[in-house]
């Protein structure tokens, strides 16, 4: 409809291209004030003429002309022109597209491939709430992108190199044994971890073993290499218990130790554009005329650090994938790494880092009065949180429904949905608060509440007797306010996917889930749908049916999954 409302403005004014006038329509907030409102504002600056009577000259012209059969009638209102469509034409027009199963999707990305670089703990250390946060995130984009027809890389870049190596090493050697690091996993790393620094303290000397260690490890030593594999092992597993949970999954773990063979190139590249600085026996690249701190590419013991790396992997990630963007989710405190690390690159001659890679922070999680069961300390794991999740749901269910079938794949869909959804409500770079009675409720803008209409949609269509969802009904019958203003919502899909994807921003998707259980609500409350008539009841069951099923996609895009009976 948009767009033959483009076509009927463009055929009238000379002023504009189509994509300008496609630009400026807009929705109007309100349906008194038609389906599609176009602004003239532009254009009496352009014609110098005052808004209104151009707003009028358009009516004028459009109201002549033949291709405008499928206008109710046009109002000017002030500088704007807001186009009422004929009901049952614009109802059709709705219907039909949210039909279609490839609905939202679109293959402006065909041919094309973006990498995401996202979730990346460190090994040996816990797989804690900050990197919930860059998972579900990256996970979300993944799933955009590859809506829009890109193909997706998704790159797990795990902390795996390092002098923090050398320190384990050290302190598994003085203080720790095999069978407790078998029972007890990351735990007992980070224990020793926590022990290497306390017994620094000290005897710095240890830190000199530490560094052995790890140099060692850089020169391929094969005591070294084999605990700092049996290490990165063990926190993998726990890492894919997480990533299970999650339902998520990469396609490469490469992680930073990937690239230890692969900074020397970086240093003579560097080099060779004359760009390595001495400073205080360190290599650095000075980055003060872009007002930055200088990037530190070798240490004053010529090891390479986590910069190097990434330098490195920029270069494996544009040869190998030949990307058209390079994506990286991570807290907000990392953005001068990305922006000294990106401008370097393109320092070195490539252009295209401006445009192809991009840093996308997030705000910090923060455990506003709720009480966490945590294994030691402080440190919150993303798997205890999503546990409690679940079992908190699964004691709602018990006591609510507990007859529904699944009730553990129920409890697990719902728990870990809304803590997914908690995240990707808010604007990314805002702080995530967890406060269970209001994530877990199941209304309110929540993801229960949105699984809840996904389910009541469900069930509504399972108790309909003989209907077989059809896109052939008696649209008059979808004419009234709240049938519309639900296909309304439900239209908006496509342009919202398009949105969360140019803003890296999957709240767009997952407000757009909320207008849209809100609107259904309305909808129902107002429409009953199992009625004698059949014109209505097909009709009727037709919209739930495409609201369900938008539903569904939109949350799939965050990467949560709705149960058929809660
Ligand atoms: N391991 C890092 C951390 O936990 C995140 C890595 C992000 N990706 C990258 N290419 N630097 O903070």
């Amino acid at each position: 409809m948009k767009s033959k409302i483009i076509d009927l403005i463009a055929a009238n004014v000379d002023a504009l291209t189509k994509d300008e006038i496609s630009e400026l329509i807009e929705i109007p907030p309100k349906p008194e004030l038609g389906d599609y409102a176009f602004p003239c504002f532009r254009l009496a600056k352009a014609m110098r003429k005052a808004p209104q009577m151009i707003a009028a000259d358009i009516k004028a012209a459009i109201d002549e002309s033949s291709d405008a059969s499928f206008i109710d009638e046009i109002q000017v209102q002030g500088a704007y022109l807001n186009f009422f469509i004929k009901k049952e034409i614009f109802v059709k027009s709705m219907v039909d597209a949210a039909f279609d199963d490839n609905f939202g999707a679109s293959d402006m990305g065909d041919g094309q491939t973006i990498c995401i670089d996202y979730s990346s703990p460190n090994v040996a250390k816990n797989f804690h709430v900050g990197h919930l946060r860059t998972t579900i995130i990256g996970n979300s984009l993944y799933k955009i992108y590859s809506k829009l027809g890109y193909k997706v890389v998704r790159i797990n870049h795990l902390g795996d190199w390092g002098t923090q190596f050398g320190k384990l090493i050290v302190a598994y050697k003085a203080w720790g044994d095999e069978e407790t690091v078998k029972k007890d996993g990351v735990g007992e790393l980070m224990k020793l971890y926590v022990k290497f620094h306390e017994e620094a303290e000290k005897k710095p000397e240890l830190n000199d073993e530490a560094r052995a260690w790890f140099a060692k490890m850089e020169q391929g030593d094969e005591e070294a290499l084999k605990i700092w594999q049996w290490f990165k092992d063990i926190s993998l597993i726990e890492y894919k218990r997480t990533y299970d949970l999650l339902g998520m999954d990469f396609d490469y773990y490469l992680g930073e130790s990937f690239y230890r063979d692969k900074t020397d190139d970086i240093v003579k590249r560097i080099t060779d554009a004359g760009l390595l600085k001495d400073s205080e026996g360190a290599k650095i690249v000075d980055l003060e005329e872009y007002n930055m701190a200088p990037c530190l590419i070798l240490k004053n013991d010529g090891s390479s650090i986590y910069a190097t790396r990434d330098l490195a992997a920029i270069f494996y990630r544009k040869e190998t994938y030949n990307f058209v963007k390079c994506l990286y989710v991570t807290g907000q405190e990392q953005k001068l790494h990305f922006a000294q690390v990106f401008k370097v690159v393109e320092l070195l001659g490539n252009d295209w880092a401006k445009d192809e890679l991009i840093h996308i922070p997030y705000g910090l999680v923060s455990l506003e009065g709720a009480k966490l069961s945590t294994r030691s300390g402080n440190i919150i794991y993303a798997e205890d949180i999503l546990l409690e999740a679940i079992s908190k749901i699964k004691e709602i269910i018990e006591e609510k429904n507990p007859d529904i079938p699944d009730k553990d794949e129920t409890a697990k869909k719902i728990g870990v949905g809304a803590v997914l959804f908690n995240d990707l409500y808010n604007q990314r770079i805002k702080d995530v608060s967890f406060k269970w009675e209001k994530l877990l409720n199941f209304d309110g803008e929540t993801g229960p509440y949105v699984q809840y209409t996904y389910a009541r949609c469900a069930s509504i269509i399972r108790k309909l007797d003989g209907y077989t969802p059809s896109k052939e009904v008696d649209y008059s019958v979808l004419t009234d306010v709240d049938s519309m203003e639900l296909l309304k919502e439900v239209s908006r899909f496509p342009k919202v996917i398009l949105d969360a994807a140019e803003k890296y921003e999957p709240s767009v998707v997952a407000r757009f889930a909320v207008d849209v259980a809100q609107a259904f609500n309305k909808f129902y409350n107002a429409n009953r749908i199992n009625v004698e008539e059949e014109n209505i009841r097909n009709a009727r069951a037709s919209l739930v049916y495409i609201t369900k099923k938008t539903i569904k996609d939109a949350l799939l895009l965050l990467g949560i999954e709705c149960p058929e009976q809660m």
